[in-house]
């Protein structure tokens, strides 16, 4: 099969096209044709040599949709079906075929093509956990979301207004509109130092919930916003408790995205509530050119590879 692969981590350029040989699914793995798969900062985390214990050759790739092409014992897939799976922390996503475990893999939603699949795994899958399970978020709050407009924002600002809470996202200035359209009932520039504040104007007395995407200078501000003992999530390491004043809680979570997970995606999308935003579709042949976009920090949405 044909795949992305690198032989040595030292970044985008470590990555060519290359050949390898047909995986083979184990029990409990499904073989996947792969039709797209998402890209996101994690392939160049893992490109970096950011995650510890990677075996190179080393195909990135964390999320993919495709359909079934064969079944490991006990995988409760069929040959045919249409999936889309995350394979974190393997990855392997870049390539024509692919394995997942069966416990990470779902029918793909009926409103969503491959691209749109693929693109959802990640970034929605950790949206939908931080959201709903870390972050306890409820009907009526309201929820500031830093990097609104990025894969994982993107999914929050439109998961969050599903919920019937009050998404107000973080955002450049050419994403304002974007990002109203998704459902954020007001969009700050992070660029002004003073945003925080103008949060605070418009959602007197402060927010209840920060799902933070950013982490650094930007989460710190973000905290002036929420009233006291209010809550704070966050996707950004390292991960545990955070420690905060105001008796504010909250954490830092690397999210697990499993079938239960993209199943709930799936009934979002299938009910018109959740949709990829793709910014752009590169063929396979074009991934250091889809990482390069991604690594510049101002995806809109997805970047997704189209790889059959
Ligand atoms: N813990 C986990 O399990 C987990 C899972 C997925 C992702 N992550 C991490 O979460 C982060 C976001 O992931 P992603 O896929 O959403 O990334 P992404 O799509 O590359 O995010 C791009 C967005 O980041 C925004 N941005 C950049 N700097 C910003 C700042 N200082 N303040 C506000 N927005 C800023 C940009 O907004 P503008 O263009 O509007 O400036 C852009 O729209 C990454 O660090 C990723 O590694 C963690």
């Amino acid at each position: 099969m044909q795949a992305a692969l690198a032989e040595k981590l030292r970044g985008i350029d470590s990555v060519q096209l290359g050949e390898q040989p047909d995986p083979a699914p184990a029990a409990g793995q499904a073989l996947i044709r792969v039709h797209a798969a998402g890209v996101g900062p994690w392939d160049i985390g893992f490109l970096s040599g950011g995650f510890p214990g990677i075996a190179l050759p080393f195909v990135p790739g964390q999320e993919v949709a495709g359909i079934v092409e064969a079944a490991g014992e006990d995988a409760d897939v069929q040959p045919g079906d249409r999936v889309y799976a995350s394979l974190f922390p393997a990855g392997g996503g870049f390539a024509e075929l692919a394995l997942a475990s069966a416990d990470r893999l779902a029918p793909m939603p009926d409103r969503a093509g491959f691209e749109e699949a693929a693109g959802l795994v990640v970034g929605a899958g950790t949206a939908h956990e931080g959201l709903v399970d870390r972050g306890s978020l409820r009907a009526g709050e309201t929820v500031l979301v830093t990097a609104a407009a990025g894969g994982v924002g993107s999914a929050a600002v439109q998961i969050a207004a599903a919920m019937g809470a009050r998404p107000v996202g973080v955002a450049s200035p050419a994403n304002h509109e974007y990002l109203r359209a998704l459902g954020a009932s007001d969009v700050f520039d992070y660029h002004d130092p003073d945003w925080a504040r103008q949060v605070l104007a418009v959602v007197p007395g402060g927010v209840d919930l920060l799902f933070d995407c950013v982490g650094g200078q930007t989460m710190d501000q973000a905290v002036g916003a929420l009233h006291d003992g209010g809550r704070v999530i966050s996707v950004i390491p390292p991960f545990g408790s955070l420690r905060l004043e105001r008796a504010i809680t909250g954490e830092s979570f690397g999210a697990h995205v499993d079938r239960q997970r993209l199943e709930a995606l799936s009934h979002l999308v299938d009910s018109g509530q959740l949709r990829t935003q793709l910014e752009a579709v590169l063929p396979l042949g074009q991934v250091r050119e889809a990482l390069a976009r991604v690594a510049g920090g101002h995806t809109r949405g997805k970047i997704v590879l189209r790889i059959v």
